[in-house]
């Protein structure tokens, strides 16, 4: 097989950087280790800025997201049973967040990739990159019953944290900079009516808890856990029991329900100081990994690609590879604001020290002075719906 840009693996990187190529007029093909049904069911975050849902309306990927989403126009925060909203149109001039599951984002861009003519590769495994400092960089790939190679002029991996692309990269040409977080997240998703017509982020001596939502129905929620708990450990009344002290307030109801599906994620903060190798690029997770706190994973892959397909137009349409030399540098600096944001989400809401040490008393002041400061409430407000393309 031969394309222009090879693209490795199906999520939200891959998928919009192909309907980029494929308006631009750049052949490209997409291959994946998972099946369509798997890729389509994964449970993932759902917090879309307003550059994503701009970006997946633009490419024509955005029909049920306007029919189906939820725009959300503030934030609830709490800390200790003290609940703020950080309004959004006020602090933002009138910018919000949209509430979309990242699977529903998924099979609307794999529909639209599919019915465009976009070949993509299911169960189609990356096994071997070569070549990636030469004019003709080829991927070595198998399928259940067919091993093939896959010849390009540029690899695009935007194969997840644990892909070959990252891996495939010579020693020594990129530095880690990482953070581990001594807690995982135990994720649920229950048929119960949102409690909150927004979100709520909320510290509790217990730890951390947030209730976000999939629609009038369904209602999804995660609770700060230790990383060597186990999910058999959480029965569905333990989850409800600590939901209801962690995210209670005066006057607020917590809606219980039938929970329908449960898993354990760790958080982690990972990033590379060089996505590109020759003629390979990274982008998406293969690249970065922001702990959710702030909902940014999606949003950063949707940036990256969005960067990489104009490089490549630049490419193909002047023959000048400034802005594929430049990649790298134009997404770090969105990565790392990322980074940062949420890195300070997830320290001020989660526990980490014991009521009454110095650590507590700094998280605690932090949100006294969000409380008070339009000037907090604004900076953490922009960064929540995303900068401007930075
Ligand atoms: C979600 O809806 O899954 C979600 C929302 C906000 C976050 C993380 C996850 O910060």
């Amino acid at each position: 097989m031969k394309t222009q840009v090879a693209i490795i693996g199906a999520g939200p990187a891959g998928l919009t950087l192909a309907l980029l190529l494929h308006r631009a007029g750049i052949s490209c093909i997409i291959i994946e280790h998972r099946s369509r049904e798997y890729i389509e069911a994964r449970s993932r975050a759902g917090l879309l800025e307003q550059n994503t849902v701009d970006l997946l309306n633009e490419l024509g990927a955005g029909t049920r997201l306007k029919k189906e989403a939820q725009t959300h126009k503030g934030v609830n925060l709490s800390f200790e049973e003290t609940r703020i909203r950080i309004d959004f149109e006020l602090l933002t001039a009138g910018r919000h967040i949209t509430i979309f599951g990242q699977r529903e984002v998924i099979k609307d861009l794999v529909k639209t990739c599919l019915d465009r003519g976009i070949e993509i590769y299911f169960e189609t495994e990356a096994t071997q990159i070569d070549k990636i400092d030469t004019l003709s960089p080829e991927i070595e790939y198998k399928t259940e019953d067919f091993n093939g190679k896959l010849h390009c002029d540029f690899i695009a991996a935007c194969d997840g944290f644990h892909g070959i692309g990252r891996r495939s990269m010579p020693a020594g040409s990129y530095s880690e900079y990482q953070n581990v977080y001594p807690f995982s997240w135990l994720g649920i998703l229950a048929a119960a009516a949102p409690s909150s017509h927004e979100l709520i982020y909320s510290y509790h001596t217990e730890g951390f808890a947030l209730h976000s939502m999939r629609s009038d129905t369904v209602s999804r929620f995660y609770i700060q856990v230790d990383n060597q708990d186990k999910l058999e450990h959480w029965s569905d009344d333990r989850v409800w029991g600590s939901l209801k002290r962690r995210l209670h307030t005066e006057g607020f109801t917590l809606h219980t329900g039938d929970i329908m599906e449960k898993s354990i994620t760790p958080m982690r903060s990972y990033m590379i100081d060089h996505l590109q190798f020759g003629r390979m690029f990274l982008a998406g997770d293969a690249a970065h990994i922001v702990p959710p706190t702030g909902g940014k994973g999606m949003n950063l892959a949707l940036a990256d690609v969005r960067w990489l397909a104009s490089a490549f137009e630049e490419y193909y349409t002047n023959n000048k590879e400034n802005k594929l030399q430049s990649y790298s540098a134009d997404c770090l600096r969105r990565i790392w604001r990322a980074q940062d944001f949420s890195h300070f989400m997830t320290e001020l809401f989660h526990k980490q020290a014991p009521k009454g040490t110095f650590a507590y008393q700094l998280q605690k002041s932090k949100f006294d002075y969000l409380k008070i400061s339009t000037a907090y409430q604004t900076s953490l407000a922009e960064n929540y719906v995303g900068l401007k393309y930075i």
